[in-house]
């Protein structure tokens, strides 16, 4: 008889589905390695760049290495001009995150090596990818706001020339620096919504570019990397309430969710937001806004209490509750704050896809396939008489 694993209508939650050699969780202790690493120590030590290569080669780059990946990542930030000239013609209150979904495919359709499946071709489409989906964003950030889009700036890092290709001036270094520190928080997180969407499209042998914008839209939803706007949405509503604790209480009297707490797999802190917490306080001391991450502590002690009361002690800040402030500061709009989250994952993402494609972590590749169980209407294994339109519209 066909085993059958009880799993059912849980999200998969606990059910190991394949095995990764690209990134691992512990749950329980709070702590998030790439390829070995531990999270605190890439934050402060790596910068983007390296740990894109990380995660997507195995190993950290030599000197002539990354200085190589670097500048494939800078070459690459020209993107084709029938793609201004579609986001020419976009509604300008279109979601960021859609633009974002639909820009994928088209950057696809202009891929040359589109066809080439190789390792070596995919790993070259997601250089273009890391390099060219901040570029798109930022075009589509002034496009919207009847800007025309900037020429890139070969002499500045990945974060740094986002922010350029975005705002329009040069940033400040530290800022930059704290923004490449976000890239490598987010990169990647193991068998996230997003990153099983894009390893089970490609599973299906279809290209990188089809696994990356299913990526997208898994991520787009609140639950996942919209949370970081909803978020900012909740300290901007907060902005003038003397209440906090009163106005959280009420949120989880009313049954609503605290966005940024809580985590499908870590039962305490998440270690990226510990990081980005203390990165949320500098940045508010050093630009003189300080407010907001008094805010969001306050947010955080009154949510903590009343999950304490109600006996849910594992539901803690996630990544999303400090980048939330530390993205308003780096005067990033609220709904590009997911993009700039896929802007980090695309490393995560591309490398999940590698090790799909090519069975790295397993025997071999395997097509996803689970199963359902059917609870609606049933007449039996002959099927259910099938009533003509006519004598079944007389009888309703
Ligand atoms: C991330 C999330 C979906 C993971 O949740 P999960 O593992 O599926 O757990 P559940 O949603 O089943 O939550 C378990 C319980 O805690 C509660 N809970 C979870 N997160 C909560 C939150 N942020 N605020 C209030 N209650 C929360 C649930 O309502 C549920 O309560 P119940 O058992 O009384 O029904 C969830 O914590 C959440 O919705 N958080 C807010 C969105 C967010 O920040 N997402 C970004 C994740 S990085």
């Amino acid at each position: 008889m066909k085993e059958t694993v009880r799993v059912k209508n849980t999200g998969l939650r606990g059910v190991p589905v394949a095995d990764t050699k690209i990134s691992f969780i512990d749950g329980e202790q709070g702590v998030l390695i790439y390829r070995g690493y531990l999270i605190e120590e890439l934050a402060e030590r790596s910068t983007y760049p390296e740990t894109a290569f990380l995660l997507l080669n195995g190993e950290l780059p030599t000197e002539k290495e990354l200085q190589e990946f670097e500048d494939r990542i800078r070459e690459a930030r020209e993107i084709p001009g029938f793609l201004y000239e579609c986001l020419g013609e976009l509604p300008k209150q279109a979601v960021p995150m859609d633009v974002l979904q639909l820009a994928v495919p088209l950057l696809a359709m202009s891929d040359p090596e589109l066809a080439d499946d190789t390792r070596e071709g995919n790993l070259r489409k997601a250089v273009r990818l890391i390099s060219r989906i901040p570029v798109v964003m930022a075009a589509w950030h002034r496009i919207r706001n009847g800007l025309e889009p900037l020429p890139a700036d070969a002499a500045l890092s990945h974060a740094a020339n986002f922010l350029w290709q975005l705002q329009g001036e040069k940033p400040d270094p530290v800022i930059s620096r704290d923004l490449d520190v976000c890239l490598v928080l987010h990169a990647d997180h193991t068998f996230n919504a997003s990153t099983f969407a894009c390893r089970e499209v490609v599973s299906t042998r279809a290209h990188i570019y089809a696994g990356v914008a299913a990526g997208v839209g898994a991520l787009s939803g609140s639950l996942h990397g919209g949370a970081n706007a909803r978020v900012m949405e909740m300290l901007m509503k907060l902005k003038s309430e003397e209440d906090v604790a009163g106005w959280v209480r009420r949120q989880l009297e009313q049954g609503q969710k605290i966005m940024g707490m809580g985590h499908a797999v870590y039962k305490t802190t998440d270690p990226r937001a510990k990081i980005l917490r203390e990165m949320s306080r500098l940045l508010g001391e050093k630009i003189g806004q300080s407010r907001w991450y008094d805010l969001s502590i306050q947010v955080e002690e009154a949510a903590l209490t009343e999950f304490g009361r109600r006996g849910k002690t594992t539901l803690k800040p996630n990544v999303d509750f400090y980048s939330a402030s530390v993205y308003h500061m780096m005067g990033i709009p609220r709904d590009m704050m997911t993009p700039l989250f896929a802007i980090s994952r695309i490393a995560g993402w591309c490398s999940h896809i590698i090790e799909e494609k090519f069975g790295e972590a397993q025997e071999k590749p395997a097509l996803y396939r689970p199963e359902s169980e059917y609870v609606g209407h049933y007449c039996g294994l002959m099927g259910c008489a099938y009533e003509p339109l006519k004598t079944r519209n007389n009888k309703k």
